[in-house]
């Protein structure tokens, strides 16, 4: 135990650990990555190594590969699994039609190939990551290192025409050098502030050559499981239209608070 969590870790680990109640004997299950995503990993880790559950996991970065292995989850790569039963992940903004922002962590290609190869996919979020439009976190966009200033340069210009607030882009920065994801790419940080029509903007950022995929996850989340600091759940579901509440019993000395990184 390191000390006590902040109310929006315990939100955090409240939503993780509800999502694991999606997941059944035999699945195979995309694991996202992120803060939200690696408490949930390890939720995952502690009902494989304590009450046996059998499962396969297919990581969606290195370093969420590396967890679930440190857990004792058996990791294969999307080729084997070839098809996913359900993906659990977290988001960096998420609208009322269950559309996301994700790649704050920059695994949004990874992250988004899994949830597309995937029966359901499940967001998990503190509160703090609801919106009414999608578009005050910057949308990552994953672009080839080849000519990437030009790249920015035209989509900086695409997005004159765009239903959109603020059009400066920015290369992500990992200290002095910049961010280089886990296919070798850069991501473009998107300042838009206020995204109009985030289906469209989807469509036409992955048409400009030198993009590989943008940030924006349109239809494809099915639940948001919501968590509060104080333990309350809130279980989201687009596809059957029900809104649960929930309450989590929060347990200081569960084992999962011990040396998370992400
Ligand atoms: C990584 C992601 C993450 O899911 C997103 O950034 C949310 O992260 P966190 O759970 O740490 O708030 O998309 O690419």
């Amino acid at each position: 135990m390191t000390g006590e969590l902040s109310p929006i870790d315990k939100a955090k680990f409240v939503a993780a650990k509800r999502s694991v109640d999606y997941v059944e004997d035999g699945m195979r299950v995309g694991l996202g990555t992120g803060s939200t995503a690696a408490w949930m990993v390890r939720c995952l880790g502690e009902l494989v190594r304590e009450d046996g559950l059998k499962i396969r996991g297919v990581p969606t970065s290195t370093r969420t590969a590396e967890l679930a292995r440190e857990v004792g989850i058996e990791v294969i790569s999307l080729d084997e699994a070839r098809w996913i039963d359900v993906t659990i992940d977290g988001a960096d903004e998420f609208d009322g039609n269950l559309n996301l922002i994700k790649g704050g962590g920059g695994a949004l290609l990874q992250e988004k190939i899994v949830a597309t190869a995937s029966d359901q996919m499940i967001v998990i979020a503190d509160v703090g990551k609801e919106v009414e439009k999608l578009g005050a976190f910057p949308l990552p966009v994953e672009v080839i290192p080849f000519g990437w200033q030009t790249t920015k340069s035209l989509i900086e210009e695409l997005l004159i025409s765009m239903d959109v607030l603020g059009r400066d882009a920015t290369l992500r920065m990992n200290g002095d050098s910049a961010f280089i994801t886990d296919e070798g790419n850069y991501i473009l940080d998107l300042h838009l502030g206020r995204i109009g029509n985030a289906h469209q903007l989807a469509m036409v950022l992955n048409q400009m050559p030198g993009v590989v995929e943008n940030g924006l996850f349109i239809d494809i989340c099915d639940v948001v499981i919501l968590g509060y600091g104080d333990g309350r759940v809130e279980t989201r579901d687009i596809n059957e239209g029900t809104v649960e509440e929930d309450r989590l019993d929060f347990v200081e000395t569960d084992n999962l608070f011990t040396d998370l990184q992400d």
